[in-house]
């Protein structure tokens, strides 16, 4: 039997919708763009990947569940509230129960949201990306900055929570520009905030431009370091620090789901491409589906799992993930906890030397990344586990 402890990380259950309506040129996700999709035939192999899962953890209580993609808004409220009735059937649900949806702010998709709430969606994640018309559109996306707010008030009458996600580090961004629109982004008085410096991901379109010398202006290191520090102090003065490096959030608004991934706890993942860790017996074990959305869905209807892969996670490896998730957040990694789930074979170095750089801090058995430091944590995280 798992002891509670090791299960005191939580469990989620994360859904890909891989489905987009255009592929934007910065984003590798698995999201595709398909002209139709049969969504009762996607439905009946979601709900038959939820039965299979929860036969492996029936006595689980489950904390949150979250529709990530591809473009989530895409899915009819009828195919949500069949997924999420099954859910509830399948396990038994935590009081403060968290359902995600991860929304793209078009005005069509802010059309569905009452329905998804019906469906039992309690919070809307939305994927503004920049508050400038300009910007939205050399980043590929087909939402401008009237449709975000108006999907912004949407999102305030439906739902109790909602966040939304800016990129910033974009292509002739100035600090002066970000910290504007950052401001403007406050204003808006949002409780929870994602802020991702834009990554140029090989196999993209972007990651092909800049290969070629063809994505210009892209701010150096030090104006996109200027614009985390930026980040930080303006959130903090908003009352919505950091809680791990790209989220902030107000004390009570922190997303539990993305949580369980940081703290260490297990998830299941269906869809395609999803990965999980989930711990059965004894055992930790990372699993993983088919990434192409065709194959994945032959598959589940011809031998009954959209699963891959699935591996057990030795001890060593479930303390290593452990630090490398844990450190991002601001609460940090608990050492005696890291302890337990290694079984004692994780052995961190150089903590003197990190501390008297500063680089660390450590209380009792707590080990934390300063909040202006976390944009070093890989460098960081090679010289403890070095
Ligand atoms: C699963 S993605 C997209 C969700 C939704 N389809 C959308 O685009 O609004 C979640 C978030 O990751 C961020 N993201 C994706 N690709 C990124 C990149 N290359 N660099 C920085 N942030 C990125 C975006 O802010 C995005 O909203
Ligand atoms: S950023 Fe969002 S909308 Fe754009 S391709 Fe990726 S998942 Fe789809």
């Amino acid at each position: 039997m798992t002891s509670d402890r090791l299960r005191s990380g939580g469990f989620g259950l994360y859904i890909h919708w891989p489905f987009c309506q255009a592929k934007c040129p910065y984003c590798d996700f698995n999201s595709h763009v398909w002209q139709h999709i049969d969504q009762s035939r996607w439905t009946k192999a979601y709900l038959s990947e939820l039965d299979r899962v929860a036969a492996e953890t029936p006595d689980r209580v489950l904390n949150s569940v979250f529709f990530g993609g591809g473009t989530p808004s895409l899915m009819e409220p009828e195919t949500v509230d069949q997924i999420l009735s099954r859910i509830r059937a399948n396990w038994p649900i935590a009081n403060d129960f968290e359902v995600t949806l991860e929304a793209n702010p078009t005005s069509v998709e802010a059309q569905r949201f009452a329905g998804y709430r019906q469906a039992g969606v309690n919070r809307v994640s939305m994927g503004f990306q920049a508050l400038n018309d300009n910007d939205l559109k050399a980043l590929g996306r087909l939402h401008n900055v009237s449709d975000a707010l108006k999907a912004y008030e949407i999102a305030q009458e439906v739902f109790d929570r909602f966040s939304f996600d800016l990129i910033y580090a974009r292509q002739n961004q100035t600090v002066t520009d970000w910290e504007k629109e950052l401001r403007q982004a406050l204003a808006m008085g949002p409780t929870h905030l994602s802020l991702y410096q834009l990554t140029i991901e090989e196999g993209t379109a972007f990651g092909d431009r800049f290969a070629r010398g063809l994505l210009r202006g892209l701010p150096d290191e030090e104006v996109a370091a200027k614009m985390y520090e930026i980040t930080q102090a303006l959130t903090v003065e908003a009352g919505l620090p950091a809680y791990e490096i790209s989220n902030h959030a107000r004390a009570n608004d922190v997303s539990l789901h993305n949580l369980i991934y940081w703290r260490g706890g297990d998830y299941l993942g269906i869809g395609p491409g999803a990965h999980g860790r989930v711990s059965i017996g004894k055992d930790r074990f990372a699993t993983d589906t088919e990434l192409a959305p065709q194959v994945w869905l032959q598959q589940v209807e011809t031998l009954g799992s959209g699963e891959k892969s699935r591996d057990v996670i030795t001890k060593y490896d479930q303390g290593l993930e452990y630090v490398m998730m844990s450190l991002r957040l601001a609460e940090g990694c608990d050492l005696d906890r890291l302890a337990e789930i290694s079984s004692n074979q994780v052995k961190l170095n150089n903590i003197n030397k990190l501390e008297s750089l500063s680089l660390i801090s450590r209380e009792n058995s707590t080990l934390r990344v300063p909040t202006d430091k976390r944009i070093l944590l890989n460098s960081i995280l090679a010289e403890l586990v070095a």
